[in-house]
C-alpha cells in the first residue's frame, strides 16, 4: 500500500537522455499492447466464459473436527467445474475509523526506484562460508560457483544513497521485535540472507535457531528480538504446507481458510509476505470447507492466485490490529533452480 503512494510520488527527471528512453519505451509498450491485443481478438475461444460470482464466508475457525486440514496426503475425490464462489470479509468485523493511518514520510527518498550498482569495495556483505545458517540449496560457493561477482550488486535509488549496512543499527531497530517472512523459497532465501547479513554481531551463546519446521525462527536473546520464516508457498491452507515433502504433482488449497497461517504470523511486527511462481503449475484443486466427499472444483493457476490474493488482502485491510505492522509483499520472481 505504501508502495503505491510512492509510485504516485515518483519524482520525473527533467535529465533529456532519460526523457528519450522513456519516448522509446512508451512507444514499444503501446506497440507490444496494440499486438497483444491483436493476438487476443484473434483467439476469441481462449477467453474465459463470464462468470457470476457467489461470495460466502470465510471458514474462521483455525482448526475443527468437520474440516480436516489438508496435508500431502490429501487428495480429491471428484473434481468439478470452478462454481465462481468467493470469499467476503467485509461486515465480519466492522472496525472503527477504517481509515489506514498514513504513514508519514521519514524517508524523502523513493527507495523502490533505482537501479543495481556493482560495488568491487564495500560488499559483499558477508562471506557464505562465514554464516553457519547458510542452507545447501542456496551455498552456491559451497557448491562449486567460482565466479563470485554476483554477491557485489549493490541497489542505488535514484534521488538519494542508502546508509551503509550495519548490523549492530538494524539489530536496535529490531529490539523487542518480530521480523517475519511468509511465503516459498524465494522467501525463504531472503530470509536467510537476512539472517546471514545480521547473526554475526549476536555472541553465538545468545543466538538460537528452531529446527527445520513449517515455521523457523532465529532469536537473538540480547534484542529480544526473533527473525522467523513460514513456509506458506500458497499463503491459504494447503496440501503443500510441509516444508521439507512438498514436491506433489497436484495443488490442493482450501480458499476460505486463511486463518490457519494468519493465526501463526499474527504476532509479527513487520511482515514479508510473497508467494508466485507455486501458481504457475498448472490448475489449482479448490477444496471449499463446506464440500463433504473431498469434493474439489478446478481453476487455473492465476485465476485461483487472484482468488487467494483477494482474501487475503482483504483480511489484513479487514482488522484494525494490523494497522501497526509494516506490511510488505514481494511481487513475481524468475524461478531459482
Ligand atoms: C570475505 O572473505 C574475504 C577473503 O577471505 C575477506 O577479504 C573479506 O574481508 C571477507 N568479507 C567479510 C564481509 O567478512
Ligand atoms: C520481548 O519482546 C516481546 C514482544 O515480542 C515483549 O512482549 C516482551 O515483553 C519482551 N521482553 C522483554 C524482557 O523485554
Ligand atoms: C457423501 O457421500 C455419501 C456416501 O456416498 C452420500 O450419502 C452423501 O450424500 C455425500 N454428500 C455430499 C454432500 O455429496
Ligand atoms: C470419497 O468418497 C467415498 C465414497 O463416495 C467416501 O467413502 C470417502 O469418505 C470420500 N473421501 C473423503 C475424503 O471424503
Amino acid at each position: 500500500m505504501t508502495m503505491m503512494q510512492r509510485w504516485k510520488n515518483r519524482k520525473r527527471s527533467h535529465f533529456p537522455l532519460l526523457g528519450f528512453i522513456l519516448l522509446v519505451f512508451i512507444a514499444c509498450s503501446v506497440l507490444f499492447s496494440e499486438r497483444t491485443i491483436l493476438i487476443i481478438e484473434k483467439n476469441p475461444s481462449d477467453s474465459p466464459p463470464e462468470r457470476t460470482f457467489t461470495y460466502i464466508n470465510p471458514n474462521l475457525e483455525p482448526t475443527s473436527d468437520s474440516v480436516q486440514e489438508l496435508d500431502r496426503f490429501s487428495r480429491c475425490n471428484t473434481t468439478g467445474e470452478y462454481s465462481g464462489k468467493k470469499i467476503r470479509w467485509v461486515g465480519l468485523e466492522p472496525e472503527s475509523g477504517g481509515s489506514r493511518r498514513k504513514r508519514e514520510s521519514l524517508e524523502r527518498c523513493d527507495v523502490f526506484s533505482g537501479k543495481w550498482v556493482f560495488d568491487d569495495e564495500s560488499y559483499p556483505l558477508y562471506n557464505e562460508s562465514d554464516c553457519p545458517y547458510m542452507s545447501d540449496q542456496l551455498a552456491c560457493h559451497k557448491h562449486g560457483r567460482s565466479d563470485l561477482g554476483y554477491q557485489h550488486w549493490r541497489w542505488q535509488p535514484h534521488n538519494c544513497n542508502l546508509k551503509r549496512w550495519n548490523a549492530i543499527e538494524m539489530w536496535e531497530k529490531l529490539r523487542g521485535k518480530r521480523l517475519m517472512f511468509v511465503g516459498d523459497s524465494l522467501n525463504r532465501g531472503q530470509w536467510i540472507s537476512m539472517i546471514c547479513l545480521l547473526q554475526s554481531v549476536i555472541p553465538a551463546e545468545k543466538r538460537s535457531i528452531t529446527p527445520n519446521s513449517q515455521l523457523t525462527i532465529f532469536k537473538a536473546e540480547n534484542y529480544n528480538a526473533t527473525i522467523e520464516f513460514l513456509w506458506a508457498p500458497l499463503l491459504v491452507d494447503s496440501n503443500s504446507d510441509d516444508p521439507v515433502n512438498h514436491r506433489l504433482d497436484e495443488r490442493i488449497i482450501r480458499p476460505d481458510s486463511v486463518l490457519k497461517h494468519s493465526a501463526k504470523w499474527e504476532h509479527a511486527d513487520i511482515l514479508v509476505f510473497n508467494t508466485y511462481l507455486w501458481w504457475r503449475q498448472g490448475p489449482v484443486k479448490l477444496l471449499w470447507s463446506d464440500q463433504e466427499n473431498a469434493s474439489c472444483e478446478e481453476l487455473d493457476g492465476l485465476g485461483a492466485m487472484e482468488l487467494v490474493m483477494q482474501t487475503w488482502a482483504d483480511r489484513l485491510a479487514s482488522k484494525s490490529k494490523y494497522l501497526d505492522k509494516q506490511i510488505f509483499f514481494v511481487t513475481m520472481s524468475p524461478t531459482h533452480l
